[in-house]
């Protein structure tokens, strides 16, 4: 209860925020989990995480991060920006230094990591390089079987950091040393780090691509974040705020936090708080993510959503004869539409919008 006697409303419908129920992240949660508990080294060690905005990347890193740091790993988590390396190296020791506390049963001493740290910074001209400093740290760690990951959000394949960091990184797990990559970005950064000749082990790195959650999932994660937050709602009002969710965990929060809004006053969220706080999230949204998405898309992108909206049956061919093009031609902007997180394609070939109210907007512009 907060001080004006409402209840604090528990959903959090803000970028990068961790609510409080991931809605179907079990089974990626649980291979991560097991990759960190194992003895041998697991290949989701090295994943990528991909998926449009708001789907929900940075929450499931940082989530990831977590059971790894449950499981006796050291976490550092960055986005690519320039200056990322420093800030991978300062952050590790400064963790690191907890791990090396008189009771922790590690062999290195606190005295020798401090005379690291002091050599490096009283020295500044000393030679030395990135890689160096990893593996002088991956060194103390050993000693107390710790491994390293490193979280990297927002991947910019541009960045001569994040291309340095990847092919250390591959150094470095080819010596087998105890260390992970976790990298999130849009499917179109992911690809294009994954084509660059020089880290092109990252072709290989597991993929974890954020597509639309279950209405099952959405409802648990729902029902479960309202009652924690001491209310209970109607199932009508759940079914309706289950089906204007469509999926996608972006939506899910600000429909929750809207219709939480609805009437603080009374305790069960009924129909009417849920339209009406539906109505507010999907004008948010719209404003957001769908106009800003669509916007951003190439004439030729609109030209493709345009066809696919007119055809029978959802298909890249569909398309292809619609726009009266040949097959390879559309190809190319279906997965420029895939690679911007505008398109899912699912498994007998039908193509999805990934965003919530993304139809509705590009068939009212195509008008
Ligand atoms: N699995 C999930 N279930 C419910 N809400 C989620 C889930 N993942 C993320 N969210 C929420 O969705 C919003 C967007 O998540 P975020 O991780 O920032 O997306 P991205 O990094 O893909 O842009 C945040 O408000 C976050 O709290
Ligand atoms: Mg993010």
């Amino acid at each position: 209860m907060s001080e004006s006697g409402y209840l604090e409303n528990p959903f959090t419908p803000t970028f990068g925020e961790v609510p409080p129920y991931l809605a179907g992240r079990s089974l990626a949660l649980n291979e991560l989990a097991r990759a960190f508990s194992g003895t041998r080294r697991h290949p989701s060690l090295t994943t990528a995480i991909t998926g449009a905005r708001g789907s929900g990347k940075t929450a499931l890193m940082a989530a990831a991060a977590d059971e790894a740091e449950q499981r006796g790993w050291v976490a550092v988590r960055t986005a690519a920006l320039p200056g990322m390396l420093e800030d991978i190296l300062i952050s590790a020791r400064r963790k690191c230094s907890h791990l090396l506390l008189p009771e922790r049963p590690a062999r290195i001493s606190g005295i020798e990591l401090g005379q690291l740290v002091g050599v490096e910074w009283e020295n500044p001209e000393q030679f030395t390089n990135w890689r160096h400093e990893t593996t002088l740290l991956l060194d103390q760690l050993e000693q107390s079987d710790t491994g390293l990951l490193i979280t990297v959000d927002e991947v910019q394949p541009t960045l001569p950091e994040m291309i340095h960091l990847a092919a250390v990184y591959q150094l470095l797990v080819t010596e087998r040393r105890k260390i992970a990559l976790l990298l999130a970005g849009l499917p179109h950064n992911i690809l294009a780090l994954e084509k660059d000749k020089r880290v092109s082990f990252m072709r290989r790195a597991q993929k974890q691509r954020l597509g639309r959650i279950s209405d099952y999932e959405v409802r648990q994660a729902m029902i479960q974040t309202i009652e924690e937050g001491g209310r209970t709602a109607t199932p009508e009002a759940i079914d309706l705020m289950v089906a204007a969710t469509d999926g996608f965990p972006f939506m899910m929060q600000l429909v929750g936090f809207r219709t939480w809004d609805a009437q603080r006053a009374t305790g069960t969220i009924d129909l009417p708080q849920a339209q009406e706080g539906i109505e507010l999230a999907r004008a948010e949204f719209l404003d957001s993510i769908v106009k800003t998405t669509y916007h951003s898309l190439s004439n030729g992108d609109r030209a493709y959503l345009a066809a696919l909206l007119e055809t029978e049956e959802p298909t890249n061919s569909a398309v292809a004869k619609q726009l009266g093009k040949t097959n390879s031609y559309a190809l190319q902007y279906k997965n420029r539409l895939m690679s911007q997180g505008v398109l899912d394609e699912e498994s007998n070939g039908h193509l999805r919008f990934s965003l919530p109210l993304m139809r509705e907007y590009a068939e009212q512009q195509s008008r």
